[in-house]
C-alpha cells in the first residue's frame, strides 16, 4: 500500500495508478504539455481539474527535492510547487517501485526548447537570459545553491505582463544560511557548461537564430548576472534623511535593464538597511499595472517611473503588505494630486499631468543629490515650477513631443494623424500632376534621390 507524504494531500490523487511503473501509466490520464530533457521519467496527469507533474526517482532524492520545493516556496522564490512524495509502491509482480515526487504543473510555463522552436527574436532571447540571471540572484540571494543550473532545469512564464523564470529541478540543491563567493562561483561555473552544451545542441538542431552565438550568450549571462548581483547586494547605510539614495539606487537598476518590482525597506535603530527585488518584464507592461491602479494612461517609461514612485511611497510608508490598490489610491491623492495640482493655471498648458510629475521627480532627485539630502516633494514641486516649467515655451513642447511619435501629416492639425500610415501608397513624382505642372521650384525636397527625375529637370531648366 503506497503511502503519501505531503502538507495538504488531494485526495483524489490516490486513485492513480500506483502499482504500475510510471513509463506505463494508461495515456487516458496523462496530459500532453511541453516538457524538458530529463534523466528521469517525467509525466504530466489531471485529476479533475489540476494538472501535476510526476517524477519516478529513488527515495532520498525524491524527499530532499520535496522538501527543498517547500522552503522555496516558503521563501517566495519562483519555483515549482512540491504537492508530496508517494513512497512505498510496489508492482503487480510484488517488486518494489522507486517513489514519485509530485509537483503542481505550473501553468502557462514553457520549456526553453518550446520557446526557441518558435523561432524568438534577439530581443526575446535577452529577455529570457535576463529572466534566468534574476532567477540565479534570487536564489543565491536566499542562500540557495542550486547546483544544476541549466536551461532544462527552468521553466519561463509569462503572466500578466511578467516574464519570469522559475526553477524546477532542485534535486541537487542546498539551502545555506548564506552563500560564499566560491560557492556562487561554482554555481556559474555549472551554468557556464551547461548552458554552452544547451545552446550548442540548439545551434546543431538549426534552432538557434544565426545572429546568436553560445559563446557570447553565455558570456552574457555571467557578466549580466555579477552586474545585477554587485547592484543588490552593496550595503548600503543611510539615515532616513537620504532616502533619494533609494532612487539612485533603481536607476542604476533600470540602467542596467531590469526593473524593480518590489523595494524593501527594513529600519531599525542603527539606521536603513535596503534590499530590492529585480524582475523581468514584458513591454507595456507598467502602462497596464498604472491604469489598472490609478486609471492614469501614460506612456510605458513615464508609468514606469509612477510606479517605482508608488513602490517608494509604499515602502515609506510602512504598507508592504497592504492592499495594492488602495496604496495606489493613497498615492494618488497624496502625492500625484498635489504636485499635478500645484502647476499654476497659466502653466497648465506645457506639459501633460503625468510628465509634469515625473519631472518633478527628476528634478526632486537631481537637487537632492546636489544638497545630500532628500528635498520634501512639494518643495520640489515648486522649484520645478520656478527652475523649469515656467521658461518653457508652450507650442515648442508639444510639437516636438508630437514628432517624436512620427511626423504629422499636418503639424498644425494633429488631429489628422501621422504620415506614416502604412496602407498609404508611397508618394510617387511621376503620379503626382500638380508637382509635375509647377516644379520649376528647385529647392522643393523631393524625397529621395531620383536620377531620372532629375535629369528631365536639367533638360527641361
Ligand atoms: N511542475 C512542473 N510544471 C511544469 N513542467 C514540469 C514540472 N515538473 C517537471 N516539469 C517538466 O519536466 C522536465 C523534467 O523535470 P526535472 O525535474 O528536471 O527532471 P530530471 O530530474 O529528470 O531532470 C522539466 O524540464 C519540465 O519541462
Ligand atoms: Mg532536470
Amino acid at each position: 500500500m503506497p503511502r503519501f507524504l505531503s502538507v495538504k494531500p488531494d485526495t483524489r490523487l490516490i486513485t492513480l495508478p500506483w502499482s504500475t511503473p510510471l513509463a506505463e501509466w494508461p495515456t487516458d490520464i496523462l496530459v500532453a504539455l511541453p516538457r524538458g530533457i530529463s534523466r528521469h521519467v517525467v509525466r504530466f496527469v489531471k485529476v479533475g481539474r489540476e494538472v501535476y507533474a510526476v517524477k519516478e526517482v529513488i527515495e532520498h532524492l525524491a524527499r530532499h527535492e520535496f522538501s527543498l520545493l517547500r522552503d522555496l516556496q516558503r521563501l517566495d522564490t519562483p519555483s515549482v510547487e512540491g504537492v508530496g512524495v508517494v513512497v512505498g509502491r510496489v508492482g503487480t509482480d510484488g517488486e518494489a517501485l522507486d517513489p514519485v515526487l509530485v509537483t503542481r504543473h505550473l501553468q502557462f510555463s514553457l520549456p526553453y526548447r518550446s520557446l526557441f522552436t518558435r523561432g524568438v527574436r534577439q530581443d526575446t532571447v535577452n529577455r529570457l537570459v535576463d529572466a534566468m540571471v534574476v532567477l540565479l540572484a534570487r536564489l543565491h540571494l536566499i542562500g540557495f545553491l542550486w547546483g544544476d543550473v541549466s536551461l532544462s532545469n527552468t521553466l519561463f512564464r509569462r503572466d500578466a505582463g511578467s516574464f519570469a523564470a522559475y526553477l524546477v529541478d532542485a534535486e541537487t540543491g542546498e539551502l545555506h544560511e548564506r552563500l560564499t563567493d566560491g560557492q556562487r562561483e561554482h554555481d556559474l561555473q555549472i551554468a557556464r557548461t551547461n548552458l554552452f552544451g544547451e545552446f550548442c545542441d540548439l545551434e546543431a538542431g538549426g534552432l538557434l537564430d544565426e545572429a546568436l552565438d553560445p559563446q557570447v550568450l553565455v558570456e552574457t549571462i555571467e557578466s549580466r548576472y555579477r552586474e545585477l548581483w554587485g547592484e543588490l547586494t552593496e550595503v548600503e547605510e543611510f539615515s532616513d534623511s537620504e532616502m533619494h539614495r533609494i532612487d539612485s539606487r533603481v536607476r542604476r537598476l533600470n540602467a542596467l535593464g531590469f526593473d524593480v518590482a518590489e523595494l524593501d525597506i527594513t529600519t531599525d535603530f542603527a539606521g536603513s538597511t535596503i534590499r530590492i527585488q529585480p524582475k523581468v518584464v514584458d513591454p507595456g507592461h507598467h502602462q497596464r499595472r498604472l491604469l489598472r491602479l490609478t486609471g492614469l494612461d501614460t506612456e510605458e517609461n513615464q508609468a514606469r517611473r509612477l510606479l517605482n514612485d508608488l513602490d517608494y511611497f509604499r515602502a515609506m510608508t510602512d504598507q508592504q503588505g497592504a492592499d495594492e490598490s488602495i496604496v495606489a489610491h493613497q498615492w494618488l491623492t497624496e502625492r500625484f494630486e498635489p504636485v499635478v495640482g500645484s502647476v499654476p493655471p497659466e502653466l497648465r498648458g506645457k506639459r501633460e499631468p503625468a510628465e509634469v510629475y515625473h519631472e518633478v521627480l527628476e528634478h526632486r532627485w537631481f537637487l537632492s543629490e546636489q544638497a545630500g539630502r532628500a528635498l520634501p516633494l512639494l518643495e520640489a514641486a515648486h522649484r520645478y515650477m520656478q527652475d523649469v516649467l515656467g521658461s518653457l515655451p508652450d507650442e515648442q513642447i508639444a510639437l516636438s513631443a508630437m514628432t517624436a511619435l512620427g511626423p504629422l501629416a499636418n503639424p498644425y492639425d494633429p488631429s489628422q494623424g501621422y504620415d506614416d500610415d502604412d496602407e498609404a501608397a508611397p508618394y510617387d513624382p511621376w503620379e503626382d500632376d500638380e508637382a509635375a505642372a509647377d516644379d520649376d521650384d528647385p529647392a522643393a525636397p523631393s524625397g529621395f534621390l531620383d536620377i531620372a527625375a532629375l535629369r528631365a529637370r536639367a533638360g527641361k531648366g
